[in-house]
């Protein structure tokens, strides 16, 4: 029967990351998969996580099955990481996922259950995963305007334009923070009159924040996730532990629904169990078990927030390194966006035929949008990387 499978359309990342393992020039710069780099080049485990892997090993005694929502005090330890205090107490409903990704798939299945009929709107551009993820749901989509290729920030202007023709039955998705493949985030005061959209129309916010503490510190980066939950009675929280605890291969995240009341949480609660079971029946254990001891351990976890810091720091370094070699070299601020946008991406505005000079002449690899990782970049590369990008350009 396999022979009546259609073909798959390339995964336009993995083909990157493929073509440039397949790149024997020495110069070689991978600004393509979106894993955090230190100055090294190396994706590190932090000490945090290997001290509670440490632990862990003396002290676990079972490997027996944790049950479909996975492990309650990851669940509890986490969502105080993204909801901080808040007075939602006994709505809401979580379920320990394979990654961020494993939790917006949950959570488009709840919606399809739900409201077989809402759709989706999504930010354009957005991650390349959101769309294939939700269609494999059964779930149809939309765009909002969100990115302006020419300012290459937000165009919250025309944002707003298209949240005010969004249905109550519908549901928006948002990035919590750092916009994958832009950059470009939004301030406080426009999540501030998201949050009022979101209450004059009544439709429900989905928030996606796979990269909290990687923009403008842990705390600062959950405010859109924050102000909504003070002001909607319904949401839901897609979160990954993937990039802030270096645990990507683990599959940690957790999908969380916020209801208007204790009773339909508890419905909730029920079909997002169901949900798990019929999927991949319980998460993984070892990912949620090191993010558990080290968030229960005060000194753990402040070795963890301070590593998290320090990925944060040199990414904000690279970003200004960056910013301020272009200004150096082009005697304008055409580039000085690199500065301004957060955590790991920036659409770098350059067309598929540059990018593609960019790999052929220079082996520099980054997506053909031109998202950049600008992760990916070492202090010493820095030149080699505003020369080639100038050259396509001219
Ligand atoms: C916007 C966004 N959401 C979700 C995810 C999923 O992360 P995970 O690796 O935990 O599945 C990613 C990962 O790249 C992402 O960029």
């Amino acid at each position: 029967m396999l022979e009546r499978l259609d073909e798959t359309p390339p995964q336009i990342i993995m083909q990157v990351a493929a073509e440039f393992a397949a790149d024997h020039r020495a110069n070689k710069i991978d600004l393509g998969i979106g894993v955090y780099r230190a100055e090294d080049g190396t994706t590190p485990i932090l000490q945090s996580v290997l001290e509670a892997e440490r632990r862990l090993l003396k002290s676990e005694t079972t490997k027996s099955y944790l049950g479909p929502a996975g492990d309650p005090d990851f669940n509890l330890a986490m969502s105080e990481i993204i909801l901080g205090r808040h007075s939602a107490q006994g709505r809401i409903s979580i379920v320990q996922t394979p990654g961020g990704s494993g939790a917006l798939r949950l959570l488009f299945d709840l919606i399809k259950r739900a409201n077989p009929d809402a759709t989706i709107w999504l930010p354009g551009p957005t991650w390349a995963n959101h769309v294939p993820t939700l269609t494999q749901a059964g779930l149809k989509h939309r765009t909002y305007r969100y990115f302006d290729s020419v300012t290459l920030g937000v165009d919250f202007a025309a944002m707003r334009a298209s949240l005010e023709q969004v249905p109550e039955t519908d549901v928006v998705l948002f990035h919590g923070c750092c916009h994958n493949p832009t950059g470009a985030d939004l301030s406080a005061e426009q999540w501030d009159a998201i949050t009022q959209i979101v209450q004059e129309r009544k439709f429900t916010p989905l928030v996606d924040i796979a990269y909290q503490g990687f923009a403008n510190g842990l705390e600062e980066d959950a405010y859109g996730v924050r102000s909504l939950l003070a002001h909607t009675p319904e949401m839901f929280i897609a979160s990954s532990c993937s990039k802030n605890f270096a645990i990507y291969r683990e599959r940690t995240g957790m999908a969380i629904a916020i209801s208007a009341n204790a009773d339909i949480a508890a419905l909730a609660m029920g079909q997002m169990r169901d949900l798990a079971r019929v999927g991949h029946s319980m998460p993984p254990d070892h990912g949620a078990a090191i993010v558990r001891t080290i968030l229960r351990d005060p000194e753990l976890s402040d070795i963890w927030k301070q590593e998290l810091e320090d990925m944060r720091l040199r990414i904000s370094e690279i970003r200004e390194a960056l910013a301020t070699a272009f200004r150096v070299r082009t005697n304008s601020d055409r580039f000085d966006f690199l500065a301004t946008h957060r955590g790991m991406f920036s659409l770098l505005g350059i067309t598929p035929q540059q990018v593609g000079r960019l790999r052929d002449g220079h082996a520099v690899y980054m997506v053909s949008d031109s998202r950049m990782n600008v992760a990916g970049l070492r202090h010493e590369q820095i030149g080699q990387f505003v020369e080639a990008v100038l050259s396509v350009i001219d």
